[in-house]
């Protein structure tokens, strides 16, 4: 274990910690390290049962507040999640969007390069826009980066995380990595309609509502576009791979008067290759594995629909067909690689959502 993880003096700040992949973040510095965690989001919900562990400090704020993005920074590690992430707000809630997703994490950088924090700035595989569907591998560094019109409103997201990722590059005096998830799935992602938030879901806490709910799982335009669906414990494990290599551990640049300088300045794809699916398809496994769980013959469950894009999500929307993630870098500098195969993480996913909302599941 690299020495770092035994110093109880040592805080990482994690933004957006009450979310669904801070959530599984917090759970594995506090249960891998003797580090303390400064925990900033708007709720946390998630983390009841965290909220009074002796090594956590939690605060209830927005990076909106330059206040708070000093106080963030002035940790030695600072891992940012805060995102408005769900593509059904991407068209009604441009401006906002923007703002979650560069103004603020642009701020956090700033006050990052003042105060020498590493920062793990939380990107995403959208920033490769509207892939088409014979794209191939997306090149970590030299994959152009194409998307729809002004008028598609969806890619106000995208742009919006591409420039953060330009900024947080070319900001002097910064220490940072970039992460670009690659549709990570397990339990407490997103929410149930109705529940716990609402509007729509990403794909799998979609797909899992409507199942719990029997009513038809909805193919936007015909369920063609592919995504790789990546298990959020392997997320978990590339960080710590990279926080080993970046703290000192055994991983780095070889070179020893900078520790793990190989990857600082750099910007990682996080997906698991092997787990591509179209989402036709990811409708027909999750359909199987309800019917296990639920025993019962998957022909008794409502056939998947078929709607337009545009009259699920609204105008404006618009898709990337197909998200398949270069690795390359991830396994060079860190050997890291995801292990966990789709039908393990979808099965633990839903197998989570059943049990978690069942009781629930009228809004
Ligand atoms: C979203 C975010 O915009 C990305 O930034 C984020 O990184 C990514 O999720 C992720 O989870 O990593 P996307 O993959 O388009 O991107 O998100 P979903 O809403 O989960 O949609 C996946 C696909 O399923 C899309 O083609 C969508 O049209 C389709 N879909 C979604 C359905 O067919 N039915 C549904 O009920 C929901």
């Amino acid at each position: 274990m690299n020495p770092r993880f035994d110093d109880s003096s040592f805080t990482v700040a994690i933004v957006g910690c009450g979310g669904f992949i801070g959530s599984h973040l917090l759970d594995a510095v506090l249960e891998r390290t003797r580090w303390r965690v400064f925990g900033v989001d708007l709720d946390f919900y998630r983390l009841q049962h965290r909220l009074n562990h002796e090594r956590c400090e939690f605060l209830c704020a927005d990076l909106a507040d330059p206040a708070v993005v000093e106080r963030i920074a002035q940790f030695p590690l600072v891992v940012n999640l805060a995102a408005i992430c769900t593509p059904s707000r991407y068209m009604g809630e441009a401006c906002e969007v923007i703002r979650s997703n560069y103004d603020h994490p642009a701020a956090l950088a700033t006050a990052c390069a003042k105060s020498g924090s590493w920062l793990v700035h939380f990107s995403t595989s959208e920033i490769y826009g509207k892939t088409a569907v014979e794209s191939g591998e997306l090149l970590e560094d030299s994959t152009p980066a194409v998307f729809g019109p002004v008028t598609a409103s969806r890619w106000s997201y995208a742009t919006a995380k591409l420039l953060a990722e330009r900024f947080i590059a070319g900001l002097p005096g910064l220490r940072w990595t970039v992460v670009r998830p690659f549709n990570f799935v397990g339990p407490y992602m997103d929410f149930m309609p109705g529940v716990d938030g609402e509007g729509i879901p990403r794909v799998l806490a979609n797909f899992s509502t409507a199942l719990l709910r029997g009513e038809p799982l909805k193919l936007v335009n015909g369920g063609k576009a592919k995504r790789c669906f990546t298990s959020v414990h392997d997320a978990v494990d590339f960080l710590f791979a990279l926080f080993d290599a970046g703290l000192g551990g055994s991983l780095g640049s070889g070179n020893e008067t900078v520790p793990g300088a190989g990857v600082f300045s750099q910007a990682f794809n996080v997906g698991n290759p092997g787990n591509e699916v179209s989402v036709a398809e990811l409708a027909q496994k999750m359909r199987a594995i309800f019917a296990k769980l639920r025993g019962v013959d998957v022909s008794s469950l409502p056939e998947p629909q078929s709607v337009s894009g545009e009259e699920y999500y609204g105008a404006g929307y618009d898709d990337s067909m197909r998200r398949m993630p270069s690795v390359a870098k991830a396994e060079r500098l860190l050997g890291f690689r995801a292990r966990i195969p789709l039908d393990t993480a979808l099965e633990e996913s839903l197998s989570w959502f059943v049990k978690h909302y069942d009781v629930a599941q009228t809004p």
